[in-house]
């Protein structure tokens, strides 16, 4: 029987999470920054879009912080289809200089904390499938352009992120000039899981204060319509004033509603943060933080040893 031609083959493939093809082809010719095939989207794509983008609403409205709810509006952001990059970034980029990009998967630590120097956010192209909304491992796009972009749209946050990436070239530099192969492994591993506990603490998972209590700034949370809420309500959620001490030294979880969170008081607040990291780790304050999650991968530290 006579094969379609290619290109129809390909148009109703959906670019679902962990079940595109489209992904699967870029990964395995080794393809990290792709574009976004708009055309591949199923109806079902766009579905998953629409519902997830309609019950955020009334719990962003509730639980985002103004930043948050200013810059989803400035994106102009389309209800009912899955945004196209594109058109996001010609509402983003004029702002702050952020542009998001499309990747295929995980990119390694190095180059990711580099994008976001470059001001650029790797940002997932997939979707999770519209009958399982709640529950994904894996950051999908509604997770990257719901959650995390419209906070690129604030010039504060914008720097704070900026600088974050800088750390990354700091850690770079300072394992360069460790000698000894061991040594150096086993110090860029101590920070490279002290950044990550503090992008996680804060923009995946920061809250702030303000003058009607604790706001949500982080990512995870903005993007949860379960843990928005439970984030803010619940007895069980510890929530602290954040300390730099304690961050870089607490290991979380990723497959549970998180039980430890901190605020801060300002997107400026985050910015001095992120400069005493850098100051911290020039000290060597970063080099033996406490084992734990997250576990630094082979991969993660090659990207900075080959930088
Ligand atoms: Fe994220």
């Amino acid at each position: 029987m006579a094969q379609p031609p290619t290109e129809t083959k390909h148009l109703n493939e959906g670019l679902t999470t962990t079940q595109a093809p489209f992904i699967e082809r870029a990964q395995a010719s080794g393809q990290l920054y792709i574009h976004q095939p708009y055309e591949l989207y199923s109806e079902e794509n766009h579905e998953a879009w629409r519902r997830l983008f309609a019950r955020m609403q009334e719990r962003w409205r509730k639980y985002g912080n103004e930043w948050f709810l200013r810059g989803i509006d400035s994106l102009c952001l389309n209800p009912d289809r899955v945004p196209k990059l594109q058109d996001v970034n010609e509402f983003l980029c004029p702002l702050t200089g952020f542009q998001a990009k499309p990747v295929s998967g995980y990119v390694p630590a190095f180059l990711f904390f580099d994008c976001l120097r470059n001001r650029e956010f790797p940002t997932t192209i997939t979707i999770r499938r519209s009958d399982k909304l709640d529950y994904l491992p894996e950051p999908d796009i509604f997770h990257d352009i719901a959650g995390h972009v419209p906070m690129h749209t604030d010039k504060a946050f914008a720097e704070a992120l900026v600088r974050f990436g800088d750390c990354a070239h700091t850690a770079q530099e300072l394992a360069a000039g460790i000698a000894d192969e061991d040594e150096r492994a086993h110090k860029l591993s101590s920070i490279i899981r002290a950044m990550a506990r503090f992008f996680w603490f804060t923009i995946e998972f920061g809250l702030m204060n303000s003058k009607d209590g604790l706001k949500v700034y982080g990512s995870g949370l903005l993007s949860s319509y379960g843990e928005i809420q439970h984030c803010i309500e619940s007895p069980e959620v510890q929530r602290f004033p954040i300390q730099l001490e304690w961050v870089i030294n607490q290991g979380f979880e990723i497959d549970h509603y998180q039980p430890l969170l901190f605020y801060v008081e300002s997107f400026d607040h985050l910015f001095s943060l992120v400069d005493q990291l850098e100051k911290w780790m020039r000290e060597g304050k970063l080099d033996n933080v406490a084992p734990g999650e997250p576990v630094v991968n082979e991969e993660d530290l090659k990207s900075f040893l080959r930088a």
